[in-house]
């Protein structure tokens, strides 16, 4: 509004009377009087239905003071917002309410139906009871979000009432029973997701009427019955139902689904089988789950032409044939583990060392494998073997030292000794398709990433440690833990033939059991011994009957004949992915014993001191050796020396050596700034560097602290120097990461037994 110099002077007059005014009368009606009285009585009601004790009625819910609208920090998980529309006279209306992350302990206000203007209402974040009030069927909601609570029973059928919504989310809390067929009225509604819930029963056929949606998300329920045919929501473009309860097959119909970018359907019921669906119209797919749905036959060649395709998770299915070569296309993951794929490994996924994708080949049916291991692409048993204790062809390069009878392993942890008992340390950041084994006793493959989660989180995802002080008998053991996504393995190897007793440890150390929505976390998973699905839909905190407390599994006579004893954990879509923070979810193992259950034989074994001096002199004549032959190799090819040097094709005299003063380095890396820390391995650090004339390298900071042996550090620096050899030479992809002391060793050792 604009005023005249005199029309101004009255207006701040009129305003300052005003002010004395109220400073005369305090009258609580009169100072929120934008509001018309029965919305301010309302509120009332509100505050007191949703436990909302902090509200200050002397202060003008629309005039966005702090107490009534509280800036929030890009917070996904806190709001505090009243928000009013004026209109010119000042007479103003509530039209949003945003209390997010409070952990109000009250129920969904049915006194919202006095605000007859509201149209916006998330609580999500809280620790609300109850269920929809009938109330609100008089309101003219545009949007509700109640994710996170912990509402309960059906979903009341006067949710049909509310035609006027577009957004409805209802994920994380409790709700059970059959969805209604009401829910088909809601003829405007873009966005429906009931994700996480307990909701039973087949989807109503109405839920195809609501052709105005544009994302339905069904997951981690148990629905029953088939994927109903969504083939009239032509608008979807995100459609999940990880989990959902819901049989197979995947609906021809939706080919027609065409403008999806997300599509995420896994572990269906049901055992029928089918063909890869049509899904060749969905050019604009961006992420493509279609995990666990008993597919067969091979992939498709169009996925190719999904020019935005960047994730894609066909895992445990029974798919084989040829991979289609998505090399085009930035794919940034696939995890294809758990089918039949047979034939070699496709180049395109060995041949590009320095990219960024990352591919899971795990547990497949090739026949030709490389004989390297990958920080990228998982081929822990991605072939079929003659020998059937080969969990990876670059085992070949960890030959066993020796015959094991127990393994210890403290997951995600450092070393620790419990009685006559060492755990030894899990302490790899691992990756979304990773399998470098860490010595020739153990280690463990991991595949998956988590969907949903924010790209800035920073926190290594894989790895989870206590939020509280633990109590429990042996704690060490439970502090840290290993969280997957998908699927992990821990394999023992090298061991005696005979049978075992595997002991799984395992605690809820993330969830917590707060009156706050904090505490409202399922985590359900899947447990397997040597490949027997053991435990299925596995909830440590029921089990243990409540958070912080250990729940130990034992299994006797595990039998072991080739030397091998896997264990396996496996998210199948159920429990949530909301809380505590979003898309942090998946299996949580703490701690890992296989041991014998009989009695180990006399070792024929060469004494241990000679062993180590045979050890020691194996290592210092492997190392020179080492040096002396890639420095050779380098300085051949021309790898000593800088871009310009070599691609002149001068050797020789005047090459630059690739030595580089510490001083030098440490300009490089900026003295190892934090920010310039690419990793962490098991020597030490990784970092990124600039030299002076803009190069850029890697530098590894090797750590005097390592508890490795030197064996490990040999073959550290056998993997970083023919990978870097590696991505200069691509058109001739050479194995790598072979173990050139590994040969040596076994000699010098000989063959154990
Ligand atoms: C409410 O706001 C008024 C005016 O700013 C202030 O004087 C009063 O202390 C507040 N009340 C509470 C409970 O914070
Ligand atoms: C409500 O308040 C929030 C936060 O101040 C603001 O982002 C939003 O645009 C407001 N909405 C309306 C309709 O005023
Ligand atoms: C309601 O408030 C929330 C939180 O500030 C905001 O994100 C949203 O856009 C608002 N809605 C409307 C319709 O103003
Ligand atoms: C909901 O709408 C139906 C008609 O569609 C009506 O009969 C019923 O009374 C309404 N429910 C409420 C609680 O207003
Ligand atoms: C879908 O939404 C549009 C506006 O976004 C609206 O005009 C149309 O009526 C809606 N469709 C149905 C079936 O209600
Ligand atoms: C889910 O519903 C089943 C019965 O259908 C019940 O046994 C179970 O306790 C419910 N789970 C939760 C978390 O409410
Ligand atoms: C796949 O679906 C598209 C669009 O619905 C259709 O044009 C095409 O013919 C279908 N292909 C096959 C092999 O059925
Ligand atoms: C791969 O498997 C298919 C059947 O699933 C078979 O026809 C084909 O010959 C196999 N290819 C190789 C290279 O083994
Ligand atoms: C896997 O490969 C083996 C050997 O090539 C073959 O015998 C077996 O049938 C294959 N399995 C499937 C399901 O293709
Ligand atoms: C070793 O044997 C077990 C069962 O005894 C089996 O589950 C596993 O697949 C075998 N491992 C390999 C690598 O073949
Ligand atoms: C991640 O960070 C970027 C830049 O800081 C920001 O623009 C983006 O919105 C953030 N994404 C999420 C999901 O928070
Ligand atoms: C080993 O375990 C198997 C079952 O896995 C059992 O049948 C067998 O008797 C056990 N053998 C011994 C020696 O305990």
């Amino acid at each position: 509004m604009m005023f005249e110099p005199s029309s101004r002077l009255l207006f701040i007059n009129t305003l300052i009377l005003c002010t004395l005014l109220f400073l005369q009368i305090p009258d609580i009606q009169a100072q929120v009087g934008h509001l018309p009285p029965s919305e301010v009585d309302a509120l009332h009601e509100i505050a007191k239905q949703l436990g909302k004790e902090d509200w200050n009625f002397s202060l003008n819910p629309c005039d966005g003071n702090a107490n009534w609208r509280t800036p929030t920090l890009n917070s996904q998980m806190f709001n505090n917002v009243v928000n009013c529309t004026c209109s010119p006279d000042d007479a103003c209306h509530v039209v949003n309410i945003s209390l997010k992350g409070q952990d109000l302990a009250g129920v969904l206000p049915p006194s919202l139906a006095k605000l007859p203007y509201i149209k916006w209402i998330d609580l999500s974040y809280n620790y609300l009871t109850g269920t929809i009030p009938n109330e609100w069927a008089s309101t003219k909601l545009v949007f509700v979000s109640a994710s996170a609570n912990r509402l309960s029973g059906r979903i009341p059928a006067v949710i049909g009432n509310l035609t006027t919504l577009e957004y409805l989310t209802l994920e994380n809390n409790m709700f059970s029973g059959k969805l209604p067929v009401e829910i088909g009225k809601l003829k405007n509604l873009k966005l429906l997701i009931l994700t996480a819930n307990n909701l039973t029963g087949e989807l109503p056929m109405e839920l195809t009427s609501l052709t105005n949606l544009t994302e339905l998300r069904l997951d981690s329920n148990y629905f029953s019955g088939r994927i109903p045919n969504l083939g009239s929501l032509t608008q979807l473009e995100k459609l999940e139902m990880q989990g959902s309860g819901l049989e197979g097959p995947i609906p021809e119909s939706i080919s027609l689904l065409t403008k999806l970018t997300r599509l995420a359907i896994s572990d269906l019921n049901g055992e029928g089988s089918q063909l890869f669906p049509n899904l060749s119209s969905m050019t604009s797919m961006r992420k493509l789950m279609l995990r666990g749905c008993n597919l067969r036959g091979s992939i498709p060649g169009y996925l190719s032409q999904m020019s935005n395709l960047q994730y894609l998770d066909l895992s445990f299915n029974d798919l084989g044939g040829d991979i289609p070569d998505l090399s085009d296309i930035d794919l940034e993951k696939m995890y294809l583990t758990g089918n039949f794929f047979n034939g070699s490994v496709p180049s395109w996924l060995t041949d590009e060392f320095d990219n960024e994708r990352e591919v899971d080949l795990s547990y497949n049916n090739f026949s030709d494998v490389p004989q390297s291991c990958y920080e990228r692409l998982n081929l822990f048993r991605s072939y079929t073997s003659t020998n059937d204790s080969d969990l990876g062809k670059c085992l070949k390069s960890h030959p066993c030292l020796k015959t094991y009878y127990s393994v210890h392993i403290n997951c995600g942890g450092p070393k620790v000794t419990i009685g006559d008992k060492v755990y030894e340390a899990d302490q790899d950041l691992t990756g979304a398709a990773r399998f470098l084994p860490s010595n020739d006793h153990w280690g463990t493959s991991n595949t998956g990433s988590y969907w949903n989660r924010n790209p800035n989180a920073t926190i290594n995802d894989y790895v989870a440690t206590n939020v509280s002080i633990l109590s429990m008998k042996d704690s060490q053991l439970y502090t840290v833990a290993r969280r997957s996504p998908l699927s992990l393995t821990y394999y023992g190897r090298c061991l005696a033939n005979g049978n075992y007793t595997v002991t799984l440890h395992f605690a809820e150390i993330i969830f917590r059991e707060s009156r706050s929505f904090k505490g409202l976390g399922r985590r359900v998973f899947d447990v397997y011994v040597q490949g027997v699905n053991t435990i299925k839909n596995f909830d440590i905190k029921n089990e243990a009957g409540g958070v912080d407390k250990a729940v130990i599994k034992t299994f006797n006579n595990v039998r072991v004949t080739n030397g091998t004893l896997e264990i396996r954990f496996q998210y199948t879509g159920k429990g949530t992915t909301a809380v505590p923070e979003r898309g942090l979810y998946g299996s949580l193992i703490s701690a890992i014993s296989m041991e014998s259950e009989f009695k180990p034989l006399e070792l024929k074994q060469i004494s241990h001191g000679k062993k180590r001096t045979f050890l020691v002199i194996g290592v210092v004549v492997a190392v020179l050796l080492l040096i002396l032959t890639v420095v050779g190799i380098a300085w051949k090819k021309g790898y000593i020396g800088n871009q310009i040097s070599r691609e002149r094709g001068l050797r020789g005299s005047d090459v630059k050596t690739g030595v580089f003063t510490y001083k030098q380095i440490k300009a490089a890396t900026d003295n190892f700034a934090e920010s310039n820390k690419l990793g962490e391995g098991g020597f030490g650090s990784v970092y990124k560097g600039a030299l002076l004339d803009g190069t850029l390298i890697a530098v590894k900071q090797l750590s005097s602290k390592s508890k490795q042996g030197n064996r490990e550090f040999v073959n550290e620096i056998g993997m970083i120097t023919c990978r870097s050899l590696f991505s200069e030479d691509r058109e001739q992809p050479k194995p790598c990461y072979t173990n050139p002391l590994a040969s040596a060793e076994s000699k010098l050792v000989g063959k154990p037994g």
